[in-house]
């Protein structure tokens, strides 16, 4: 009999002990051995549940259990998961955890930790969701050169938009709807302002480029100022507006990575992302371009990646599962170095000298018929190059400026 422990019984909690519960059995044939929730922590009450005798206030009960092999972390935060994950990893439990800010800020301490005891440190649902993209990354694409890995990473954030573009849903509405459904962290300012999308494509690069990548490092620009007009104007265009995380590996070696609002052609896959719904694009040189798709939150479908890796841990009891990568490295991190185009929002009453600003890096520049009111433009740059846009910016007149990249 493998026993396993759950810490914590939130949104995602209680969906692992729901599958764990409900899928023992098949669960342990694909096992060959039974498995068993044997013990849930959580300071809360929870009565007339299947499950409700296995409920426990003391983190000790699992540490000093020696039958407890596979202990699941999905409380979130940094503390007290880190201290919890790593402790069990020192008395060799192997652990499975949800929590991206765990990964993203203690991944190469937790993961030397789980080698060192001969336990394994899996993290598929720390990333898109219910996708399976850890396990493709480090074993199906480990034949490749990861080129570029890009992608919605954030559920709360992509359902917003969504309804932003779709219904002209004001922000506030459709984030109170994205938090009764059960997408939002806890604090959704991580979502809405971008962080929890920057520790999903710090794990990602991380992983695809080998040394680890923290999010301090990364540029970061949430959702925050995008606007019903910066919707409708990028549609006018042909695009829509996503958050978007990207890691590129540049020709000068180094690792280019950041998050922020990108109008995306609607010609492009990831333009019909759409809901709750992430997608990651991954290409290697050999494999080139793979896409993975699927609910990137929500109590079932995080729980299901969750359960995966609690399946993994239990078949490979006392064998390491190899996942690893360097610290992280001063300078491994640099500027995109290819030119691309831009979004470009600016007011001014001066039109004609506005357009003779912009008139090397764009060719239409024209009045908006959105806000006229406004003295507004918003255009497309050709592609350019981030300092020559910045100096034409910063040489203009303009009220409120906003540019967004175009992928
Ligand atoms: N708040 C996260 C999201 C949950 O909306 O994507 C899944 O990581």
């Amino acid at each position: 009999m493998i026993y396993t422990a759950l810490i914590g019984h939130g949104v995602v909690g209680s969906g692992v002990a729901e599958i764990m519960t409900k899928q023992e059995k098949k669960l342990s044939e694909s096992i060959k051995e039974d498995i068993k929730l044997k013990y849930i922590l959580d300071l809360r009450k929870f009565e007339g549940l299947p499950y409700s005798d296995k409920f426990i206030n003391d983190f000790n009960i699992i540490l000093n259990d020696d039958s407890v092999k596979v202990v699941v972390e999905v409380i979130g935060g940094l503390h007290p998961a880190f201290d919890f994950v790593k402790a069990c990893l020192q008395k060799g439990k192997s652990v499975v955890t949800s929590n991206k800010e765990l990964v993203a800020e203690k991944g190469y301490e937790l993961i030397k930790t789980a080698n060192e005891n001969n336990a394994n440190f899996l993290f598929e649902a720390s990333v898109g969701g219910t996708i399976p993209i850890i396990r493709p990354l480090t074993q199906c694409l480990v034949a490749n050169d990861i080129k570029e890995i890009y992608g919605i990473l954030n559920g709360t954030t992509n359902y917003i938009l969504n309804k932003m573009i779709v219904d002209s849903m004001d922000f506030d509405t459709a984030l109170k709807l994205a938090q009764n459904n059960g997408y939002a962290e806890k604090n959704p300012a991580s979502d809405i302002e971008g962080l929890d999308a920057c520790r999903k494509i710090c794990i990602l690069a991380t992983l695809a480029f080998g040394k680890h990548i923290y999010p301090k490092d990364v540029s970061c620009e949430g959702i925050t100022n995008v606007t019903l007009d910066d919707v409708a104007y990028a549609n006018n265009f042909g695009y829509v507006i996503k958050l978007i995380g990207k890691a590129a590996k540049e020709e000068n070696g180094k690792i280019s990575i950041g998050v922020a609002p990108t109008l995306v052609s609607k010609d492009e896959i990831i333009s019909n992302v759409n809901g709750v719904y992430n997608a990651i694009m991954v290409k290697g040189d050999s494999c080139d371009d793979v896409m993975f798709y699927g609910r990137g939150a929500g109590k079932l479908p995080t729980a299901s990646a969750v359960v995966a890796d609690v399946v993994d841990c239990a078949k490979h009891l006392g064998a390491r599962k190899y996942i690893s990568w360097e610290d992280s490295e001063e300078g491994f991190i640099t500027e995109p170095l290819n030119s691309i185009s831009y979004y470009v929002l600016c007011q001014n009453n001066d039109f004609s000298s506005l357009k003779n600003s912009f008139k090397d890096i764009a060719e239409n520049v024209v009045k908006s018929n959105i806000n006229e009111d406004k003295n507004e433009i918003a255009f497309i740059t050709k592609p350019v190059s981030k300092d020559l846009l910045n100096n034409i910016l910063n040489s203009i007149k303009s009220n409120s400026t906003k540019t967004y990249k175009i992928i």
